[in-house]
């Protein structure tokens, strides 16, 4: 098979990121950006972020998660904590997330450091979920091998008659993450491959350094 997609090409032209016009903290300009894209294209899911682990196998390995949080601590999302990915973060907490927002031409990296939440604010967060979504929870040992769809479909019969009029407890593998960034990355695309991207590193006085990368 073969597919020549050297044809493929856009020129980035909807914006520009200059030092100058951005805030001394990177969570502000998240925030800007993010604003934007809520605003502008809901329909794209801008929450939707690729988190990067490293596995014991050496490999790294993205997948895609929702953000459901951001403070200027960092970035929450929720997973089951015996996954592929809780096992990598178990074993190393180094991850990084990244969001590419095609309507806006910008991409925003973030490294940090992955940590589990304090117990009540899972709790918290599964209550408020559909009570499908609750079983589901339940239902999955996400990543691990299974039969056939056919035995997710009757467990969830199961759990649907025997929780039927109860509460549906949070299981204790299943919570939330919390990144803490240490870098960040903001690019936007630009006329000729000149693209804009603003770094900005924490020190270990917890201040930020901006600086310009070349495209
Ligand atoms: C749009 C989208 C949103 C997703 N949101 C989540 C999420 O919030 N939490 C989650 O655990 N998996 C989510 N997934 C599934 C993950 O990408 C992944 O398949 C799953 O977490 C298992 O990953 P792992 O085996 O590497 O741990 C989402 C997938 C997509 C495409």
């Amino acid at each position: 098979m073969e597919k020549d997609l050297s044809n493929y090409r856009k020129s980035y032209e909807k914006g520009e990121l200059l030092i100058k016009d951005v805030p001394e903290n990177p969570m502000e300009l998240f925030q800007n950006w993010f604003y934007e894209m809520d605003h502008f294209f809901p329909e794209t899911e801008p929450n939707a972020m690729t988190l990067a682990t490293f596995g014991a196998d050496g490999f790294p390995k993205c997948r895609i998660v929702l953000l459901k949080k951001y403070t200027y601590e960092g970035f929450i999302f929720f997973t089951n904590y015996n996954s592929e990915k809780g096992k990598s973060i178990a074993a190393n907490p180094n991850v990084c997330l990244s969001f590419f927002w095609n309507g806006a031409e910008r991409q925003i990296i973030i490294k940090g450091k992955a940590e589990k939440i304090a117990e009540n604010l899972s709790d918290g967060y599964f209550e408020s979920r559909p009570r499908g979504s609750q079983l589901g929870a339940l239902i999955s040992n996400q990543s691990e091998p299974i039969e056939s769809r056919e035995v997710l479909d009757e467990q969830l019969k199961l759990l649907e008659a025997q929780y039927e009029g109860k509460e549906i407890p949070r299981p204790d593998y299943w919570g939330g993450y919390i990144v803490k960034p240490i870098e960040f990355e903001f690019w936007q695309g630009r006329p000729n491959r000149l693209h804009d991207r603003i770094q900005y590193k924490l020190d270990q006085n917890y201040n930020w350094h901006i600086a310009r990368l070349s495209p």
